[in-house]
């Protein structure tokens, strides 16, 4: 077995959320509550969001770009990471964008009063009644993601009378670093129009080129802007800066052959964020810095006047602002080999370890109420579900756990409750947003109820 290193609580910490504490009784403290007490009230398993964390991390975005670009810029904050009512109302409060991709996404996101026109809708198969929809909505932005949709949106703009602002979505061709479910910048990817070779036409045209001219000759649609999304948990600040560094040439080489002007341009979200000890530190405003540097410098490489940046970070914003609390039940020790600890919740609520081998902190789950004690025993945090690979944690350090402790898992903001199943037909947990002691809930917990809310009997 490893060696387990000693961490001080600061560093356990840091994966928590901001004004997260531990006192002399080792327990643990969230938003000024007492995660017990959280528990107690909502049930397990219960999932945390610090609203001074979202805060924060919606302007340390706005503030760096403020610091680091000179032109327009704005922050779309992409749903998919997480949205519920709450979390749409806070970031309208925020002054944020808002990136949806289903009929659902922006449905929430107008129960939430969000101006449409801060909206913009994704997506490599949009519907076309989710198209219609964005339509009768006047989202602000729709990113065109293929041919189909190019010619599909004519002609439902074209049925309505109206011009839409569209960006085109373009594939730079860019190998981001990170798992390859979440890598959506390479030629061999099914989103947007491939910068690389692009099926050249007769006249050596590729598909992007073939698109902006359509879309640019479309009385129905109107071109503003670029749009390029890489990949996610990305640390590495390059394939950003030769993304967006493309993304500029190919609105030059544009502009010359098509008179086309660009006056937006997105490289997507992606930014990564330390889920473990170990991950490499994720500076918001690091990637932020270089993004604007790569515009700049392109922009003024080409002569171009500096377009309004757009950027679309989601994990990144809900990520780090979520702690689950999981009440742990059954204990199984196979002598030399490994003993499992198994919880209310998995891969259910997270199927992040389970669907990319995710990890979460290997030493720094805390045990509520032992949060102050080191680590006793190396053991596997199992979930609930009917499966072998529903593994939460495997191999952390922790105080002896028995049944009824509460164990907290940090960073799990994103893509964990907009991930979430109801495989075993078990119902999906309760969130709570606290802030300054007080704790609301944001989302019920399902009942068994709304499992058969959509079921009929056979007929008779
Ligand atoms: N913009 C576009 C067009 C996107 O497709 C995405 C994420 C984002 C922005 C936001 O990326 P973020 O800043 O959150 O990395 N389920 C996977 C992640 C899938 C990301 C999909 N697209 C996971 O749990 O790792």
């Amino acid at each position: 077995m490893t060696e387990t290193p000693v961490l001080s609580p600061v560093e356990v910490l840091e994966l928590f959320p901001l004004g997260t504490r531990v006192d002399e009784k080792g327990q643990l403290w969230l938003g000024g509550c007492p995660a017990s007490s959280l528990a107690q009230e909502f049930g397990t398993p219960l999932y945390v969001f610090d609203e001074t964390t979202l805060r924060d991390r919606c302007r340390a975005y706005r503030r760096a770009l403020t610091e680091h670009y000179p032109g327009q810029s704005q922050v779309a904050y992409a749903s998919k990471a997480y949205l519920n009512l709450a979390l749409a109302q806070l970031f309208a409060q925020e002054g944020l964008n808002l990136d949806v991709v289903s009929a659902g996404e922006l449905y929430v996101a107008r129960q939430a009063d969000f101006p449409p026109e801060r909206i913009h809708f994704h997506g490599n198969n949009k519907l076309p009644d989710e198209l219609a929809a964005a339509l009768d909505e006047a989202v602000g932005r729709i990113v065109v993601d293929n041919f189909h949709e190019l010619n599909l949106l004519e002609r439902l703009a074209a049925e309505r009378g109206v011009r839409v602002p569209v960006w085109l979505r373009l594939s730079p061709g860019v190998d981001a670093h990170t798992h390859s479910y979440r890598k959506t910048g390479l030629l061999d990817s099914k989103f947007g129009f491939p910068l690389e070779t692009g099926d050249p036409d007769e006249r050596g045209a590729g598909s992007a080129q073939r698109a902006l001219a359509h879309a640019v000759a479309s009385p129905h649609l109107e071109l503003v802007g670029l749009h390029a999304h890489i990949g996610s948990q990305i640390f590495d600040v390059e394939p950003f800066v030769l993304a967006v560094t493309r993304l500029v040439e190919f609105a030059a080489t544009m502009k010359a052959d098509h008179n086309f002007e660009l006056r937006e341009l997105s490289p997507g979200g992606g930014w990564g964020v330390a889920h473990h000890e170990t991950a490499p530190p994720a500076s918001v405003d690091r990637y932020v810095r270089a993004v604007c540097q790569a515009v700049i410098e392109g922009c003024r490489r080409h002569g171009l006047a500096l377009p309004t940046l757009v950027v679309e970070p989601g994990r990144s914003i809900v990520g780090p602002a979520a702690v689950a609390l999981y009440r742990v039940g059954a204990r199984k020790e196979i002598s030399g080999v490994r003993t499992y600890v198994s919880v209310d919740g998995g891969m259910a609520d997270n199927i992040r370890p389970a669907l990319y081998g995710a990890r979460y902190a290997r030493y720094t789950a805390l045990v509520v109420g032992k949060a102050d004690q080191p680590g006793e025993e190396t053991v596997t945090i199992a979930g609930k579900f009917c499966e072998s690979g529903d593994i939460l944690i495997r191999d952390v350090t922790l105080p002896r756990l028995a049944a009824g402790d509460l164990l907290a898992v940090p960073g799990v903001g994103a893509y964990c409750l907009s991930m979430a199943s109801n495989y075993n037909l078990v119902p999906r947990p309760a969130v709570v947003l606290v802030r300054e002691g007080q704790a609301n809930l944001i989302q019920r917990r399902e009942t068994l109820h709304d499992l058969m809310a959509r079921d009929l009997p056979l007929p008779p």
